[in-house]
This record gives C-alpha cells, sequence and structure tokens, in this order.
C-alpha cells in the first residue's frame, strides 16, 4: 500500500524531475566560479579515525589523526549559515566520538534553515550509535526548527561474510543488523528519523548487488549503490587501483555496468541519472551531468579545512577556524579549486557525491518550484498586464541567498582570535 502511494507520488512528480534535470544541464555550464552562491549542503568530517578495516578506504590506517575540540567547532560555527539546508556528519567512524551530540547542538544554531541531517556510520558500534541517536533525534525533539528528518545511512557491502570480509571484521553484518534493528525501534519513537543504506560496489561483491537490493526491500530502507572510487585523498585508495577498480572491458565491469543499468530502470528517485553516468563511466565514457559539489555542496575536513568535495582535497579552499566562510568560499583560492576540478577530475569521477542522498535534489527541486512559479507569474503578467489574480506582493526569494552580492551574513568584522584549546576533552573509544 506504501509503495503505491510512493509510485503515484513519482509519476505525479515525473514531469517536474524531468525538469529538474534538464534545468540542471543547461543551467551547468553557467555555474562557474564567478558565478555561484553558497552552497546547501556542508558535509562535516568530524574524526578520520576508524575501527574498521575496510579494503576500499584506507581511513581506518591513519592513526592518531588529529580532532576538533568542541570550542574549536563553537568557533568555526561562531556566525550564521543560513544557505546550508542539509548537514551530513561522517568519519572516519564519527560514532566513535562521544561528543557527536555535541557537536550537532554546536552546528544547528548557526544553520537556522536547516532542512535534513545525515548520520554516516558504518553500524559497527551497535549501542554507541542507537544512544548517540537517541540523544541528537531528543535535542530535536525539544527543538525542531526548520528540520524535516534526520537520516542515519548505514553501509552495507554484502550479505553475512562478504560484508564482514569487505569490512575486515568478523561478525560485522550481525552487528549491522542490530543497528538496523534498533534504529526501526528507536523510528516508532522519532517519526522524523529515517535509515537508510549506502553500498559501495566493487569486484569483490558485483555478484552480491541484488541481494543487498532485495536485504533492502526486505527491510523496507532506501538504498544507494556507489562504484568503487579510487582517489589518492579521502578513501585514499590509489595503491589497491588492481585489487579494487574495474578495468574497462573486463568481465567484472560488464557485470558492473549491467547492475548499474538495471539500477537505473528500477530507481524511482534522480539517482537513476546518476547510475546511468556510472553505467557510462565505467565503459570508460564521461559523465553527463555535473555534478553539484563545491558550488552547491562542501567538506569541512576534521582539520576545519573547507574543500569541494572528498574527491578534490588537494586544494583547499581555506580553513574555518581562520577565516570566515564566506572568505573562504569567495576567495581566489576557491576559485582556482573549482576551474581545477571541474576541468582534470569531475569528467570521470563517479562518487555519489552525497547531496543525492541527503535532500540536496529535493531543496533543487524546490528552488526551480519556485522559479518556474515566478516564469509563470511574469508570462501570466505580459499575456494580461492588468490581471489583478497576481500577485504582486514582493517576497522573499530564496535564490537571493545564492547571491553573493546579497549577503545576509557576509562579515566585515575582523576575524576574531583563533584559540586551539588541548584535546584533553575528546575522548575516544575503540570497539574491537
Ligand atoms: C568514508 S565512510 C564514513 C562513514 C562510515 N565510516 C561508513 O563506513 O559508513 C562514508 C561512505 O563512503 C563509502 N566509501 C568508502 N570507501 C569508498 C570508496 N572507495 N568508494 C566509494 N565509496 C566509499 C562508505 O561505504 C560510506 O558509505
Ligand atoms: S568506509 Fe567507513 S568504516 Fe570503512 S574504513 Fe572508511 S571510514 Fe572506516
Ligand atoms: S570530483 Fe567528483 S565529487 Fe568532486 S565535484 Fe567532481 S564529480 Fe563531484
Amino acid at each position: 500500500m506504501e509503495s503505491q502511494t510512493k509510485r503515484i507520488d513519482f509519476f505525479d512528480k515525473l514531469p517536474t524531475l524531468g525538469a529538474v534535470v534538464t534545468a540542471a544541464g543547461v543551467a551547468a555550464p553557467y555555474i562557474t566560479p564567478e558565478r555561484h552562491g553558497r552552497p546547501f549542503t556542508m558535509i562535516l568530517v568530524v574524526t578520520r579515525r576508524c575501527n574498521s578495516r575496510c579494503k576500499m578506504c584506507s581511513i581506518w590506517q591513519e592513526k592518531n589523526s588529529p580532532m576538533l575540540s568542541l570550542d574549536e567547532y563553537r568557533h568555526m560555527f561562531r556566525e550564521p549559515l543560513p544557505s546550508i539546508r542539509s548537514l551530513v556528519l561522517t568519519g572516519g567512524e564519527p560514532t566513535l566520538r562521544s561528543d557527536l551530540p555535541q557537536i550537532w547542538e554546536i552546528a544547528r544554531p548557526a544553520l537556522p534553515r536547516l532542512e535534513y541531517g545525515l548520520l554516516a556510520t558504518s553500524g559497527l558500534n551497535v549501542q554507541r550509535t542507537l544512544d548517540q541517536v537517541t540523544v541528537i533525534l531528543a535535542q530535536i525533539e525539544a527543538n525542531p526548527g526548520s528540520l524535516k528528518r534526520f537520516e542515519v545511512q548505514v553501509s552495507l557491502d554484502g550479505i553475512d561474510e562478504t560484508h564482514d570480509h569487505i569490512r575486515g571484521i568478523d561478525g560485522f553484518f550481525a552487528r549491522v543488523t542490530r543497528t538496523l534493528d534498533g534504529l526501526a525501534t528507536l523510528q516508532q519513537r522519532y517519526p522524523m528519523l529515517r535509515t537508510r543504506l549506502s553500498s559501495v560496489v566493487m569486484p569483490d561483491n558485483i555478484e552480491q548487488v541484488e541481494r543487498i537490493h532485495a536485504f533492502a526491500r526486505e527491510r523496507g530502507l532506501s538504498i544507494h549503490f556507489s562504484p568503487v572510487v579510487l582517489t589518492g585523498t579521502y578513501f585514499n585508495n590509489l595503491q589497491d587501483t588492481e585489487v579494487l577498480g574495474f578495468v574497462p572491458g573486463s568481465q567484472k565491469s560488464q557485470q558492473a555496468h549491467a547492475a548499474f543499468h538495471e539500477l537505473s530502470a528500477e530507481d524511482q528517485s534522480s539517482l537513476r541519472f546518476y547510475y546511468d553516468d556510472v553505467a557510462q563511466m565505467l565503459d570508460g565514457d564521461s559523465r553527463s551531468r555535473t555534478c553539484l559539489m563545491g558550488f552547491f555542496g562542501c567538506v569541512v575536513e576534521h582539520t576545519g579545512e573547507v574543500y569541494p568535495c572528498p574527491i578534490w582535497e588537494y586544494e583547499s579552499f581555506g580553513n574555518l577556524l581562520e577565516q570566515s566562510f564566506d572568505t573562504i568560499w569567495f576567495s581566489e583560492q576557491a576559485r582556482n579549486a573549482r576551474y581545477n576540478l571541474r576541468k582534470t577530475s569531475c569528467p570521470t569521477c563517479t562518487s555519489m557525491c552525497y547531496p543525492h542522498a541527503v535532500g540536496l535534489s529535493e531543496v533543487v527541486q524546490e528552488k526551480l518550484d519556485h522559479t518556474r512559479t515566478r516564469a509563470q507569474r511574469l508570462i501570466g503578467r505580459i499575456l494580461k498586464p492588468d490581471n489583478s489574480a497576481i500577485s504582486t506582493t514582493p517576497k522573499v526569494d530564496p535564490i537571493d541567498d545564492l547571491n553573493p552580492d546579497t549577503s545576509r551574513h557576509h562579515t566585515s568584522q575582523p576575524e576574531p582570535a583563533v584559540s586551539h584549546p588541548t584535546h584533553d576533552d575528546l575522548f575516544i573509544e575503540t570497539l574491537k
């Protein structure tokens, strides 16, 4: 019954969805380093520490990587960022920070228009994850503000021992299922909670895509698949390219192509366009749709450095501990980085680019709907200049928020001094 309702909703929205994609495609070439606004999405890497042993990501191999203290987060979120609609907490394994709910609590007042929150987790640390999510949900319940949804994204790269093998820990799959069970129970108490699955497709699990998909369906969970991304930054796995990568033309690559082709045919969300592109890129072609990261989304790393996306952590836009967000976002440095990444990395990048998962597509759709309404109103005025039914009441235009010239939070204040407290207040418990 529920899936039937979803279907009708989707087909109702299909013309709008088509318009969104077309408009995004048309607009993309005009989004230049000089012509863009502030981001909708912020991905916050709260730690690079991790207690998994994944094959496709070597973050866990970094020992004792530094972390920001709560005071440093307070400093980073010292000024409001009203353009941000979705905030992703990720890592490393973010739940290893026992102060994760406090980070969320510190960030929220600076994000007055936040609509979507997402926690990306491995699901390994069962009770810890459930406890932290409960605290965050209780905080939201006490002060919902503009928040519409909080999602927990749990990684699932295989069923049973395939997941254990890829994630390098016996019993990992069993722990993930316990985390999912706990989240399902929690959702009954907090209806704004959603759980989704995220799956990385690589040669070791290509045979399992259908089983993973079936697992998600059985539990009524949303899921997205991404082919393994090979990068010298973030996942830092270029050294394992031969084992992890799909060689164009190989049998595994053809299997992956077929799998993504099928996912595209089945999917009822904007992800289908991403899956189309992935199938194309697995054949050695370039992506045909522009990714929104760097312009509408950004990553804030565990050091305060701001990057356009996880894949382009070669050139920082600047550091939030040292400069205001606007100074960083509209800097020459950021302009150069955007230009370089668009030219070099984007055409063949298969990254899923988080915004799809965290409501950015909904935000874009909302803005395009708004633009369409304005266009219709304008056309109406031209056709019927005296039409009194057309409202002339000036409205706040959300798109103005994206224009650096109409800044509501640009600061010309001198940058406050940055304190660097010790990290003694941070507690990391590695659950083995
Ligand atoms: C780096 S993890 C951080 C959150 C958490 N530790 C986890 O594993 O879900 C964020 C996402 O990146 C995905 N990921 C890891 N390695 C990847 C790779 N090489 N290519 C694409 N996605 C990858 C993970 O599966 C997860 O969904
Ligand atoms: S994918 Fe997540 S769990 Fe695995 S090593 Fe990377 S950060 Fe850790
Ligand atoms: S490198 Fe990849 S993730 Fe980064 S902006 Fe380009 S397409 Fe998006």
